[in-house]
């Protein structure tokens, strides 16, 4: 197979799932003959795919979310030429091998083993091969395989840029804060634990009942389960917080900023924001927020209430970021919680299993099998960790 799809490369086709029109599940149709990538600028390089995982920005997408604004990003012309951004690959996690470099790239060569996530205004990983700049891509962990590496990068550069840029976290001095994280479940809450534990923060977490085994056994010191009651209640008699992260958004608004301490500079920091929708239903938006969002590093901050900071956090594309991930997952401060695997063939029923929520880590899908069992089978006395690894085969 690596034979094959690299002469199909030759002749500029790949493998890959792609959307012509967005939609419902029906939309994601597969194809060998996706136009492949090639590396066009001097800092770009080539990936070969070993695994990807999905986010609900995927399942998003598909829809045409944020689909005015990132076609602005993608192509600023695509607006005055009218080109269409179809067929569109979703994906936003890699874990493979870089096969080739732009005569500028100076911290990779073909054969490194890399995970990086992709930016969502760049085609995506849902293909044999992708290409990103240097700077979005980092060396991947040995520790662990690509299926468990793919699971990590777009959650970690997500909870990174929320933490640390909107937050105002730092590992140096996280150990003095309380830090809640307001569902701890899924792909960002279980990195999340991880994260600030590795750090020496205190961590709150708010969970379905079902999920406070797994939070538990990520390090959370305390798990306030929404199953047995009133969340806000249970958490307004705990101890007033630093930062508090919110992956669940709407109603959590109402009462999760008078959780924080006052006057001390606390931040609650939203990663469900009206950004990318408000610029699809209202499209006089979309050149003010491009500004905006092409400051992709940097935090809305809209306001001071009470004393306190409320702050938006967005997905920033950061390789030198998961340079410090890889070292935490190395040292087995982080590990990959992968709920689900799927086969190649099998995306749409991916897709179906982020669709139904209730995530308790990550859905990842296996691109490039063969290399893999290879890899898997050097591997196998090495495995680590929280693998509920359900196949669905
Ligand atoms: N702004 C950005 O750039 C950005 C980037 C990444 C993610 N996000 C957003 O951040 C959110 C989390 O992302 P993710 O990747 O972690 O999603 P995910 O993997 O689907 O996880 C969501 C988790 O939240 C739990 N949950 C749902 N309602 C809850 C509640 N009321 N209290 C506590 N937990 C609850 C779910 O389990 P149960 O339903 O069983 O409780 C699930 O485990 C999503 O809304 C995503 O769109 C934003
Ligand atoms: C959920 O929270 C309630 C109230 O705090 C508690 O009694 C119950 O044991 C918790 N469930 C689990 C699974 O820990």
């Amino acid at each position: 197979r690596g034979v094959c799809s690299s002469a199909r490369r030759l002749q500029g086709c790949m493998s890959a799932w792609v959307i012509d029109q967005y939609g419902s599940n029906e939309v994601l149709k597969f194809s060998e003959e996706t136009p492949a990538p090639t590396v066009s600028s001097p800092s770009e390089v080539m990936v070969k795919v070993h695994a990807t995982s999905l986010n609900p920005l995927d399942v998003a997408m598909r829809g045409g979310y944020g689909a005015k604004l990132l076609n602005l990003r993608r192509d600023p012309l695509s607006v005055v030429n009218g080109d269409s951004e179809f067929p569109l690959i979703l994906g936003r996690d890699v874990s493979g091998v870089v096969v080739d470099c732009g005569s500028e790239v100076t911290h990779f060569v073909p054969g490194d083993e890399v995970w990086a996530a992709v930016p969502p205004w760049k085609q995506g990983s849902l293909a044999e091969f992708v290409t990103l700049t240097e700077f979005e891509v980092s060396h991947k962990p040995r520790s662990i395989s690509h299926a468990e590496a793919a699971s990590i990068p777009y959650v970690a550069s997500t909870a990174l840029s929320a933490l640390v840029n909107a937050g105002g976290l730092c590992k140096e001095r996280a150990d003095e804060k309380r830090v809640l994280i307001i569902g701890g479940s899924g792909g960002i809450g279980t990195f999340s634990v991880q994260l600030l534990k590795a750090w020496g923060a205190h961590v709150t977490v708010t969970c379905s009942q079902n999920a406070e085994g797994l939070v538990r056994g990520l390090g959370a010191d305390q798990v306030v389960n929404y199953s047995a009651g009133d969340v806000a209640e249970q958490l307004e008699s705990m101890e007033r917080f630093d930062v508090i992260l919110d992956g669940v958004g709407r109603e959590t608004e109402q009462w999760a900023l008078g959780l924080l301490k006052p006057w001390s500079g606390a931040k609650y920091v939203t990663l469900v924001t009206p950004l990318l929708q408000d610029t699809d239903s209202r499209g006089w938006l979309s050149g003010m927020f491009q500004a905006g969002f092409s400051l992709h590093n940097t935090a809305f901050q809209s306001a001071i209430v009470n004393g306190v900071f409320y702050r938006w956090a967005f997905y920033a594309p950061d390789g030198p970021a998961l340079d410090e991930v890889r070292e935490l997952v190395d040292a087995g401060k982080i590990l990959p919680v992968v709920e689900a695997q799927f086969p190649f063939t099998q995306v749409p029923q991916a897709f179906q299993k982020l669709e139904e929520g209730h995530a308790r880590g990550k859905t990842v899908v296996r691109v490039a099998e063969e290399d893999d069992k290879r890899q898997g089978e050097e591997m196998a006395e090495s495995e680590q960790g929280f693998q509920q690894t359900a196949e669905r085969e």
